[in-house]
């Protein structure tokens, strides 16, 4: 297999020969009631420390992003990257190994050892909440970018998680799902991706999924974690469960669970220390498990005597994380559309600074950076496509701002108009805390409450102060969590009562969405008086404590005709319009799938309106995953920034401008409509979800049924043109290719290799058997290398349980997306 982002780098991080050593000699230490204490989070995110063995406590944090670190507020914020979609659509594993070096440094910044990321689930079914934090619909690229990533972490002194293992590809009844996915299907699909890494970059970490697979709980699944993972891949790592995700004590660590988070309560500590004791659990399993986190615990140095696997003088050198969150987005960008090549605009040019550009969407000022969920870093600094062009547009080009639509359905959180604080009382109606609130949210951790209040003294928390709205009209109110809310607006109680539905996902009250609780007609500048009274704040959910509800809001409905009325004159009077269209955190978050691909809100109706008004409309889609465009061929260019990290703005303002070229490539297949989509099943039926297309997901699927999509796997324009000229395969199975630059500016070219079985040969199907970027300038010639893997040839027997390769004579495509084939070759392999 190849090495992620060029051979040997995972020799950059090789364990010191003295690690065995010095982890049977602390193992043989320690009592079981050590042990198992060491194979459970002391609290949400670290695991004790054990003095006696100098052993060092060891901190995780989310990823992928961003390093959150053990908090969960904005108090403390992280540098924030592209989200994986995008990082996968640069189809470059040393940007990938880049961004996780940049990572690292951010780990070391805030204390932290363990990185809980990459997720690399595939993209099953667009629907999935969580498709803007997984990398792609394809095995191999999604292993590619995840080996790079994991590379560039662990070069640097960092772990890596790679997570969830496995078929945790969408969010409906997470916890409970069964996946019923057929053998062949899980190696050549969902393992896939895990294996690669797993044999190239030698990631340290494995988190065991909250789902079922065929019939066992993943975190108890021992033919997987067992089985599958130590005994055919020689994985030495840690198998770390998802955050509630282990139940039963012998069971967990029986079937190959290593360790249970979060603490302080968790199924092992004392429950497992007593099952070895009382001899119902298996004391090797145990010690097992007890060297796996000891080992970890060397490689990262926190084990006295043994020296990090990557000395601190051994890696590589610091970077500008900014200019690396700035760069990468650009170089994750997708020109789906450019018509008569519009893009890159000339801001020199006298039409552009004479009626200049008008910008539209409530995302081009509040920019949509990230997804929802566990995927959440606060940023400390984010740069908005308003603020990115102001700062790169020659001083005088006139540049105006319209909303144009709200953007949401349903609820916003309270934070256009509101002034909040929070008050915590105590049994006695003591105030224990009084606290600011700038957007009517809050998500407390037990341990860190504000004014340092005490979590189990706390007994009520109100959000309240006023509320001036913009509109007349009637505005609704609504309330977000779970727990028993008294909701007061202007004197009226707009809801009493208790809100706990039985099938809420256990976290529910992070993840859920905002319920509608009434509507109060109101005047446009006129304050009134809010006021949310939750009468059981705490919640606890296993070791998770916190108090995390909210107050959301929906302004009054005749203020959207305004809004859009003003964007479509704004769009007239402008040379060019810019209109940046999104999803929300109501839409694209963990916790909850997507049930239909609209944009939310009036937004398709706002560029359809602005198109009409001004034929120089330029569309930015600033989604996770794939969205329905209607008007895409009615609109002169259509760029796909994903969620862009902190950066986004800034990068593009540099694409659009043309100071950087949209280097981005589709890692996943973008329908035009979600009826179209080859897999919409995320909904469990009788609690059981089955892959029943086996492995005909994405572009697989979409060439089986001779289907067109919107936009192929693979596809992306850039700034100049090329010409695929040459192709020589060698004997080795290296494939050179000759590409030539034909446009008139510098560029660069994602090559891509397809293999297709002989006709008539069940198996394996047509797929990406390699890729490899170039870059030239016009009229250069320039060569890409690709070699292409054994596994390209095989599939998985389910006869003898084994790879095997598969004789005859392949079909080698040589391509620019998954459907569009520009040379070809053949090669025989010999029976
Ligand atoms: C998510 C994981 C995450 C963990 C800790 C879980 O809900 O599925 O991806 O690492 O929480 O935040």
């Amino acid at each position: 297999m190849a090495s992620p982002a060029g051979s040997g780098a995972a020799d950059t991080y090789a364990d010191a020969p003295d690690y065995h050593r010095l982890v049977e000699a602390a193992i043989a230490r320690l009592d079981p009631d050590a042990k198992a204490r060491l194979l459970s989070g002391q609290d949400l995110w670290s695991l004790p420390a054990l003095p006696e063995i100098g052993l060092a406590s060891l901190v995780m944090s989310d990823g992928p992003v961003g390093v959150r670190g053990s908090g969960w507020s904005p108090d403390d914020p992280s540098l924030t990257l592209p989200s994986p979609t995008a990082l996968a659509a640069s189809w470059d594993p040393a940007l990938a190994r880049t961004v996780g070096r940049v990572l690292a440094q951010e780990a070391h910044r805030k204390g932290v050892h363990v990185l809980l990321a990459p997720t690399i689930n595939l993209h099953r079914s667009p629907l999935s909440g969580r498709h803007f934090e997984a990398y792609s619909e394809d095995p191999l690229l999604t292993a590619r970018i995840g080996a790079g990533y994991v590379t560039g972490l662990q070069e640097s002194g960092v772990a890596a998680t790679l997570k969830h293992f496995v078929a945790n590809d969408a969010e409906t009844e997470r916890f409970t799902v069964d996946n019923h996915v057929g053998e062949q299907t899980l190696r050549e699909l969902y393992l896939a991706p895990f294996e690669e890494i797993i044999a190239t970059a030698r990631p340290w970490l494995l988190m065991s999924a909250y789902n079922s697979v065929n019939g066992s709980t993943m975190t108890e699944h021992r033919a997987l974690q067992i089985g599958v993972l130590r005994e055919e891949w020689g994985f030495d790592g840690v198998v770390v469960s998802d955050w509630l995700a282990a139940r039963d004590t012998v069971r967990a660590i029986e079937g190959g669970l290593d360790v249970a988070m979060p603490g302080p309560h968790t199924v092992y500590g004392p429950a497992l220390a007593a099952a070895v004791r009382n001899g119902t659990a298996d004391e090797t399993a145990m010690d097992e498990a007890v060297r796996h986190v000891l080992l970890l615990a060397a490689r990262l140095g926190l084990l006295k005597g043994a020296g990090p696997a990557a000395p601190a003088d051994r890696r590589p050198s610091p970077l500008d994380g900014a200019a690396v969150a700035r760069d990468t987005a650009a170089r994750s960008f997708v020109l789906l559309r450019n018509e008569g090549g519009i893009l890159p605009l000339d801001p020199a040019d006298d039409t552009i600074s004479g009626d200049g550009i008008a910008l539209i969407g409530h995302a081009a000022r509040h920019a949509r950076i990230l997804g929802g969920g566990s995927a959440t870093v606060f940023p400390g600094h984010v740069v908005s496509p308003l603020d990115g062009l102001r700062a790169a547009l020659p001083a005088g080009t006139p540049l105006t701002w319209a909303q144009g639509a709200d953007l949401s359905e349903g609820l916003n959180s309270a934070a256009d108009g509101f002034t909040l604080r929070a008050v915590l009382h105590g049994a006695d109606g003591k105030v224990l805390a009084d606290t600011p609130l700038p957007d009517g949210r809050i998500r407390w951790m037990a341990e860190t409450l504000p004014g340092g209040a005490d979590f189990d003294a706390l007994d009520s928390v109100e959000l309240l102060g006023t509320f001036t709205p913009r509109t007349d009209g009637p505005h609704t109110f609504g309330t977000r969590g779970l727990g028993a809310f008294r909701l007061t607006v202007d004197g009226a109680t707009l809801f009493d009562g208790l809100h706990r539905p039985a099938d809420a996902d256990p976290l529910e009250a992070v993840t859920g969405r905002p319920v509608p609780r009434g509507t109060v007609d109101m005047r446009a500048g006129h304050p009134v008086e809010v006021s949310l009274l939750a009468r059981e704040p705490r919640m606890s959910y296993g070791s998770l404590r916190g108090v995390t509800f909210g107050l959301a809001h929906r302004e009054a409905p005749g203020e959207e005709d305004r809004l859009i009325e003003e964007a479509v004159a704004a769009a007239r009077a402008a040379h060019t319009a810019i209109v940046v269209v999104a999803t929300t955190e109501t839409v694209e978050s963990e916790g909850f799938d997507r049930s239909s691909l609209r944009l939310p809100g009036r937004q398709d109706e706002l560029v359809a309106r602005v198109a009409a008004a001004n034929p120089r409309t330029l569309v930015v889609v600033n989604a996770g995953a794939p969205v329905e465009m209607p008007w895409r061929e009615d609109v002169a260019a259509v760029l796909l920034t994903w969620f862009p990290g902190e950066q986004g703005g800034a990068a593009l303002a540099d694409v659009l401008l043309g100071r950087a070229e949209p280097g981005g490539r589709l890692p996943t297949t973008w329908p035009a409509r979600l009826n179209d989509a080859p897999v919409r099943q995320v909904t469990p039926q009788g609690g059981v979800l089955r892959y029943d297309e086996d492995t005909s997901i994405g572009y697989r699927a979409w060439q089986r049924h001779r289907a067109e999509p919107a936009y192929a796997f693979g596809y992306g324009q850039g700034y100049t043109t090329w010409e695929h000229e040459h192709l020589v395969l060698a004997d080795d199975r290296t494939l050179r290719v000759r590409v030539r630059n034909t446009g008139s500016r510098p560029g660069r070219e994602v090559v891509q290799v397809y293999v297709s079985a002989p006709e008539g040969l069940k198996g394996p199907d047509r797929r990406l058997a390699g890729f490899a970027s170039v870059t030239a300038d016009p009229g250069e010639s320039v060569e890409a290398d690709i070699a292409l893997p054994e596994r390209a040839f095989q599939i998985w027997d389910t006869a003898t349980r084994n790879w095997t390769t598969r004789p005859g004579r392949y079909v080698i495509q040589v391509a620019r997306h998954a459907m569009s084939p520009t040379l070809d070759a053949e090669l025989h392999i010999p029976g």
